[in-house]
């Protein structure tokens, strides 16, 4: 027996949460179906803050000029205008469910500033923005009488009209009926059915080897809604971030841009302070540009890592204003009024993904995404710091008007939804096959779908993708499915997308750059794919 809901949320990070309290809001019945435990998301981690135009000396016309210079010539700039003019209202919604954002001692709300922007205007909470934004949503969702919150729910597809019933000239058309979902305490497939469906599982960063991106970032969402025959464009755009903390394990801290903002300088194994040789805005270019010139300095001198130096601080100030990233680092030995940070480029953010209009609607009716998930046309080919909480918040309230008026209008219909077939199959006793494939399709995107790249590295990890697929899909319907099995499946397609996306653009253009066609083109265009 399936459960009904008017809408499903999957994810539970800043665009889940938002975009359920919204629905729940406005009387609807919501489930939020979470693969771990609520708080586990890339969002609990956001250090530097949310981008909004909220100071008399700010503008919305100059936060849209810095996303626009970010973004190479790729953003949509309606999409830009309409998101960025929201900020300040987003703000105080998130102000309004709890979010206390640091202030300065005259009452004032503190501005941080990070790479690309002409002002100071990064609202944060401390260092720790993301897990205050993420408490106080949780709060709110605890507190909420319709939303059912299923923790270790692992969704695996999407069930769409076209899967489960004929589909064809006068019969109804495709869309979105509800999600098989993993209930990963009982090892059950159970079958949820709804009016719509939201997609906000958050970003791709773990199918890199070296990460910021917490464990659950596998790009679950985009392999769904790709196999459902939805479009997703842009997969070529992966954000670098230029300063994670250097370590010997794969695991990479993060080192917030809010940092530079705050006068830190990257330098050198020679000690050199080397931005000024990049960009005239030095260490607060944008972070292609930051992300290119480490790997540029590193490639030259062979050193495993540069210097983040903030000496030039007392303790005082930098354990006030940074204090996640000043315990870190001195739990590690690192004392940061004395010592540099070695820092390296770590994957960061997904600037593609699910292609959304600005209601947050997705190409298949009923299905709707948002968060790092979605691809609306701000980011373009480079995101602007800060601009992706942001983001999530706009458009989780569009995404909620434009849903509400579709519940409003959709026909009832109730029907029982086909339950998941595992058949008889067996555990597999082939566990070693999965982490020795993860292993390999982290290496191959970390080695030969980088910072910089060439057509022939792109080619060669195509080849290696392919092999890991028709493996796992082997794999996939010979044994009875699992967490991991279903994740690594997930990765893999995201990567082969990645790959795709990157081999089409024949051209260099924000943070995909390729030493085969160095040049931009004259127009731009957005990479889209969709499953035949
Ligand atoms: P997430 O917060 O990642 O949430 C995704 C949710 O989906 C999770 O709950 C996850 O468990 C769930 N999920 C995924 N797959 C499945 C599945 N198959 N079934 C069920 N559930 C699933 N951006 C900024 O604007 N400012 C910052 O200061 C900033 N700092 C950052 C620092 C770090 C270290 C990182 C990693 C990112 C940072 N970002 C920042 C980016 C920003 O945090 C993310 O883009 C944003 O939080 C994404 O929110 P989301 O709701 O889309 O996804
Ligand atoms: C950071 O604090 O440097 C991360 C900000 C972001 O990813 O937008």
């Amino acid at each position: 027996m399936s459960k009904f809901y008017d809408a499903i949320v999957i994810g539970s990070g800043i665009a889940g949460l938002s975009f359920a309290l919204k629905i729940a809001e406005a009387g609807h019945r919501v489930a939020v179906i979470t693969k771990k435990n609520s708080a586990d998301s890339n969002t609990n981690y956001a250090q530097g803050g949310i981008a909004a135009v909220t100071s008399q000396t700010d503008d919305v016309e100059m936060h849209v000029a810095d996303t626009l210079d970010a973004g190479d010539g790729l953003c949509n700039e309606q999409a830009v205008r309409e998101i960025l003019k929201d900020g300040a209202a987003s703000i105080e919604e998130l102000a309004g469910r709890g979010v206390a954002f640091s202030q300065l001692d005259d009452g004032r709300v503190s501005l941080g500033k990070e790479g690309g922007h002409s002002k100071r205007r990064i609202l944060h909470v401390k260092d720790v923005t993301g897990k205050a934004i993420e408490q106080a949503l949780i709060h709110g969702i605890t507190n909420s009488d319709n939303i059912e919150v299923l923790e270790h729910h692992f969704a695996i597809e999407l069930i769409t009209a076209s899967k489960v019933r004929e589909v064809g000239e006068g019969k109804l058309s495709d869309k979105v009926l509800g999600v098989y979902a993993l209930n990963s305490k009982t090892d059950e497939v159970e079958t949820y059915a709804a009016s719509a469906v939201l997609l906000a599982t958050g970003g791709i960063g773990q199918v890199y080897q070296f990460s910021t991106n917490p464990s659950i970032a596998t790009g679950d969402g985009i392999a769904m809604a790709y196999r459902a025959g939805v479009e997703v464009r842009n997969m070529e755009f992966i954000q670098f971030h230029p300063t994670a903390l250097y370590a010997n394990d794969s695991d990479r801290f993060l080192i917030s841009e809010a940092v530079r903002g705050e006068g830190a300088i990257l330098r050198n194994f020679a000690g050199e302070a080397f931005m000024e040789r990049y960009d005239r805005r030095k260490d607060l270019a944008p972070r292609d540009i930051v992300a290119r010139a480490i790997d540029s300095e590193m490639k030259k001198s062979g050193a495993p890592h540069v210097w983040l130096d903030v000496r030039g601080e007392s303790a005082e100030v930098i354990r006030d204003r940074f204090p996640n990233i000043y315990g870190h680092c001195e739990a590690l030995g690192i004392h940061l009024e004395k010592d540099m940070i070695p820092v390296v480029p770590a994957a960061h953010y997904l600037c593609g993904g699910v292609k959304t209009n600005l209601n947050s609607e997705t190409s298949l009716k009923g299905l709707y995404a948002c968060g790092e998930v979605a691809c609306t046309g701000l980011h373009g080919a480079n995101r602007l710091a800060s601009n992706s909480l942001l983001e999530a918040v706009v458009m989780a309230t569009r995404g909620a008007d434009a849903l509400i008026q579709y519940l409003a209008e959709a026909e009832s219909e109730s029907f029982e939804l086909p339950e998941w077939k595992d058949g008889d199959l067996r555990d597999s006793d082939e566990r070693v096959i999965l982490s020795h494939n993860l292993d390999e399709l982290k290496r191959t995107l970390w080695d030969y779908v980088g910072i910089v790249r060439t057509t022939k590295r792109l080619q060669r990890a195509r080849t290696r993708i392919q092999n890991l697929e028709r493996e796992i899909n082997e794999y996939y319907w010979n044994f009875k499915v699992d967490e991991s099995l279903l994740q690594l499946r997930n990765m893999i397609l995201v990567a082969s997308l990645i790959i795709d996306c990157a081999l089409l653009r024949k051209e260099s253009r924000g943070l995909h750059y390729t030493l085969d066609y160095p040049n931009k083109l004259e127009t731009s265009a957005d990479t889209t794919v969709v499953k035949q």
